[in-house]
């Protein structure tokens, strides 16, 4: 097992995610956890992971200097590489920023660095670095900017790297891993089974004959979780599905279909257009969208439930990324209210049924497949549960809800008809809330930008731009100033995540 220490960066999660793919377990602890409690779990390896923070900064997490000496190795990653290097006598100083994609220049590969090429790609985001190493270490890798980019103390096996090879875009992130975990810890892999029947199997024992409520979306994430349930439970599961209108058209029919005609169980739809449209009313705070959508449906899945008193469980389509972003990890900062996780089982006294709490999306896409859902189901886009409401800038009005519904309908229609919509990740159009001119018939009009994203993703919390050849994004803007009124122009939006998140708000 190898320990990762969660300095509460956003892709720590995404170690233990590799090194669940190489089939390594993997135990999560923070930096205060105390030293006995990391060896009584007998790591092979432990992992410094990154984290939001500085060294030098007031309150910033650090770990007792007692680890360097229990004779386990070590890998830092940017936070948890400056922190080794500053508890070990070196100096980590704010220069040389770097944020994306970066080369990487390795001056030897071997050991944990034994890599097929010595130049490649590593992503980067940090604001400090290492600028002295401490004694016993030496430098590996260096980008343009970054003298110690990977170092290594050998005698020791403590190993160092400024960048995030758990992000997909280190191109031998892997490797590295891999390297440290069986070179080094002396792991033998044992790859991980996807297998929906032990999910069901466990919801049935956890559950037995009482009755559930789902909050179903029409997502991956809450059809599939609600999906195994059903599977467990059968009629004794009560979907519960809120019409907001801030949904894509077609996932009230999917909901319908999928609960009545998969899983034969009592679908309830509640249709609240007109409330959603109410408290949205003069809210442009992002944050305080969130949350009023999120109190909203807490308020009329209050009422709801109130009707289903004897049922014992709620059940949410929580998947892992939900709960790291919702500061799930104590270090993480705060990004966004993410409006299903918590909220709901506090308010209502059910008991909480998250069977999907541990997965990463892919793996609930492909446990969805397993369990019999159709493709265009478990490979629809992930959709945000604010829904477009958190891509509209500014307030939701009527007008401006019509506008970017119509307006994402084109992007998935070309972005579908070019054949393309299999490779994106995501994509859709955002109410930019920028003004711009346009000259249409023979007056001049003073009209909203729309902004559309398209991009791809492994993993959500890293993203790349999907290459849309030309012509298709010249269809988009073209039958998006025609066809959607009062638009002006139309631009596409090229920015990574990190450091941009795929939403614009
Ligand atoms: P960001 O914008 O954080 O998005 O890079 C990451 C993924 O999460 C989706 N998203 C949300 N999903 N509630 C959700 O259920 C939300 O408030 C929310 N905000 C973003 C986003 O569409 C992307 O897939």
């Amino acid at each position: 097992m190898i320990y990762v220490v969660d300095f509460g960066s956003q892709t720590a999660h995404l170690i233990g995610r590799r090194l669940r793919e190489l089939g390594v377990l993997v135990e999560y602890g923070y930096p205060e956890q105390s030293l006995e409690s990391i060896k009584r779990s007998k790591p092979s390896g432990i992992i410094l992971s990154g984290g939001p923070s500085g060294v030098y900064e007031n309150g910033a997490p650090t770990i007792d200097k007692k680890i360097f000496g229990l004779g386990i190795p070590i890998l830092g990653i940017c936070y948890g590489c400056q922190i080794m290097a500053h508890l070990l006598g070196g100096k980590v100083e704010s220069d040389a920023k770097e944020y994306g994609p970066e080369t990487l220049g390795l001056k030897l590969s071997s050991g944990i660095f034994a890599v097929p090429k010595k130049h490649f790609s590593v992503y980067m985001s940090h604001g400090d670095t290492v600028m002295k190493l401490p004694p016993g270490f030496e430098t590996v890798g260096s980008t343009k900017k970054v003298k110690f980019a990977a170092i290594q103390n050998l005698k020791k096996n403590f190993f160092g790297v400024q960048f995030h090879l758990e992000a997909y875009h280190t191109k031998y992130g892997t490797e590295i891993l891999k390297n440290f975990a069986t070179l080094i810890c002396q792991e033998v892999l044992n790859p991980l089974r996807l297998e929906p029947e032990k999910i069901i199997k466990e919801i049935k024992s956890e559950v037995g004959d009482k009755k559930v409520i789902a909050a179903v979306s029409g997502g991956v994430d809450s059809t599939v979780a609600a999906y195994l349930i059903g599977k467990a439970v059968g009629k004794n599961l009560i979907p519960v599905y809120v019409e907001s209108g801030l949904m894509r058209p077609e996932t009230e029919i999917r909901v319908r279909s999928i609960f009545t005609k998969l899983v034969k169980a009592n679908l309830v739809v509640i249709e609240a257009k007109g409330k959603f449209t109410k408290v949205l009313k003069g809210i442009t705070d992002p944050e305080e969208k969130r949350k009023s959508i999120g109190r909203l449906y807490v308020e009329i899945f209050q009422q709801q439930a109130k009707k289903y008193r004897n049922a014992s469980f709620l059940a949410q389509g929580t998947i892992y990324s939900d709960v790291i972003e919702s500061k799930g990890s104590k270090h993480a900062s705060h990004i966004k209210s993410h409006h299903n996780v918590g909220g709901l089982p506090k308010k209502l006294g059910f008991q909480l049924l998250e069977p999907l709490r541990s997965y990463y999306k892919d793996e609930v896409r492909e446990l969805g497949r397993l369990a019999g859902l159709p493709d265009e189901v478990v490979n629809q886009q992930p959709f945000p549960g604010p829904g477009y409401a958190v891509r509209i800038r500014g307030e939701v009005t009527p007008e401006r809800l019509n506008q970017v519904k119509m307006a994402d309908k084109i992007v998935l229609e070309e972005i579908k008809s070019a054949g393309l919509l299999g490779k994106v990740f995501q994509c859709f159009a955002v109410m930019s809330g920028a003004y711009s001119t346009a000259v249409k018939g023979d007056g001049r009009v003073f009209a909203e930008v729309v902004a559309i994203r398209a991009y791809e993703s492994e993993d959500i919390m890293t993203s790349r731009v999907a290459k849309i050849p030309y012509e298709v994004l010249q269809k988009i803007s073209s039958r998006i100033v025609n066809e959607v009124p009062n638009i002006s122009r139309v631009v596409y939006d090229i920015t990574t995540k990190p450091p941009a998140t795929m939403e614009w708000e």
